[in-house]
């Protein structure tokens, strides 16, 4: 049920953190593999790891903010079956310090890019095709001091839902992975932190960070033939983050 055997998946902001993870785990369950992001040497190492280790990927250096990436990628990789959504970018300002320009910088990677990527790509897609967008937890909650990120978030659920509304006659389902606090080298920052550490031992069910590998099985369930008759639902791979009070 969780074979992706002869599945085409492209995983965006692949060249680190969680993307690599997600690239890994699809691979590593039968699928070929398009690495997207824009270093072009991370993307180029981790493919080799994968083919080395008897896997199957390409690697696309792409800017997600041009107009053009989504019809560049597709006509050099061509279609797929499974699309995640996965790069992102952060910009952690009050709304004071950030302007417009910022805000529609991050706002072009985090939520017309997976839009426009789902466009290009569904129309090409078999039934039983897979979107996947990586959301976060402050797509449902939120903090002061990041307006920017937390709105691309939440546009990003709404725009899941909205795709699996029109995607669904044609046996495509759409759905978002919400994680939590991740231990990814972005966050290393935070990591070093141990206010950090001391607010997810308090706020989270299992007291941790996640492990950049445990947001793989979300991805995957979402992907595989199990989740056949799942759309337009958001998980949370959080740790308990949102349910725990
Ligand atoms: N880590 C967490 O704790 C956490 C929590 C909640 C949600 N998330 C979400 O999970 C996703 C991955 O997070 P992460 O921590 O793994 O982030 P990360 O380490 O910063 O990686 C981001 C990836 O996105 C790519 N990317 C960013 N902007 C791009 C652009 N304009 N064009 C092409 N690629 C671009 C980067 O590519 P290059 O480096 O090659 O440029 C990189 O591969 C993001 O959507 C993030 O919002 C993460």
């Amino acid at each position: 049920m969780f074979q992706l055997d002869g599945k085409v998946a492209l995983v965006t902001g692949a060249s680190g953190g969680l993307g690599a993870e997600i690239a890994r785990g699809l691979c590593w369950a039968g699928a070929h593999v398009i690495l997207q992001g824009r270093n072009l040497g991370r993307l180029t190492a981790l493919g080799e790891t994968l083919t080395t280790l008897g896997g199957s990927a390409a690697v696309a250096a792409v800017d997600l903010r041009a107009d053009d990436a989504a019809s560049t990628l597709l006509a050099h990789h061509g279609a797929v079956d499974i699309l995640v959504n996965n790069a992102g970018q952060r910009d952690r300002r009050a709304m004071q310090m950030i302007d417009r320009a910022s805000v529609r910088d991050l706002l072009e990677t985090n939520l017309v890019a997976p839009f426009d990527l789902a466009r290009r790509f569904s129309a090409g897609m078999q039934p039983g095709g897979r979107i996947i967008n990586i959301s976060s937890i402050a797509g449902q909650i939120a903090r002061s001091g990041d307006a920017a990120y937390t709105m691309s978030k939440g546009g990003l659920e709404a725009l899941t839902r909205a795709l699996a509304a029109e995607l669904g006659p044609a046996q495509i389902t759409v759905n978002a992975v919400a994680p939590g606090y991740f231990a990814t080298e972005a966050n290393a920052a935070m990591i070093a932190d141990p206010a950090i550490a001391e607010h997810l031992q308090r706020r989270t069910s299992l007291g941790r960070w996640g492990r950049p590998e445990e947001i793989v099985g979300a991805v995957l369930f979402f992907a595989s033939p199990a989740a056949s008759y799942v759309t337009g639902q958001v998980l949370a791979v959080d740790g308990g983050y949102l349910a725990h009070f």
